[in-house]
């Protein structure tokens, strides 16, 4: 199995959304609700590339199997993570992993010192893949008011 890590395309946007649908739709009471809540996934590469950002997909024996995307914060130096997902059927084989190296390898050339990022609380695979990279839990949440009634916890990493 070739696993391949590389920019996300215009191309790339049906293939990304139907990727997070099939991440999200396994947690009990998460909606996927891609007009009201996630429009940017029609334009993956381009809403992400328009705000000073960048996106990635995972491929995995051609096909795309993971995603992730960073922008930068306000703070000089700070940026977050989003949308990290990797197909069920293509878990712990490191592509969670390579799609967040290649996140961080961007960002600091971009001259980050800190990557931050919040995770649903019900993402608990993702708490784990956190930790072994290295990132920490910070003591705050926030509420999203959508309709997954989202509760996220803080991570963040020094670069
Ligand atoms: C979290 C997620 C991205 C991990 O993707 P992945 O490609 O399977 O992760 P990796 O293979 O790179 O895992 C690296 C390490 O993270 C940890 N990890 C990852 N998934 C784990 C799990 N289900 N249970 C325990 N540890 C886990 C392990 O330490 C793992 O190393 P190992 O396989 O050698 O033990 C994937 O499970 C996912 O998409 N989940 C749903 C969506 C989500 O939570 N997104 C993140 C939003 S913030």
């Amino acid at each position: 199995m070739t696993k391949h890590v590389r920019a996300a395309g215009d191309a790339d946007s049906d293939a990304v959304i139907a990727l997070v649908r099939e991440c999200w739709t396994q947690y009990p009471g998460v909606v996927f609700d891609l007009d009201g809540e996630l429009a940017e996934l029609r334009d993956f590469a381009g809403y992400y590339r328009a705000l000073e950002g960048e996106a990635w997909v995972a491929e995995l024996d051609g096909r795309v199997v993971g995603c992730i995307a960073i922008l930068p914060e306000d703070q000089p130096g700070v940026w977050m993570l989003h949308k990290l997902n990797v197909s069920p059927s293509a878990r712990r084989r490191g592509i969670a992993s390579a799609l967040v190296r290649e996140a961080e390898a961007a960002a600091r050339a971009r001259d980050a010192v800190r990557m931050v990022l919040w995770s649903d609380t019900r993402f608990i695979e993702s708490h784990a893949l956190y930790a072994s990279l290295g990132y920490e839990k910070i003591p705050v949440t926030r509420e999203l008011g959508d309709r997954s009634n989202t509760v996220e916890f803080r991570f963040r990493k020094s670069l």
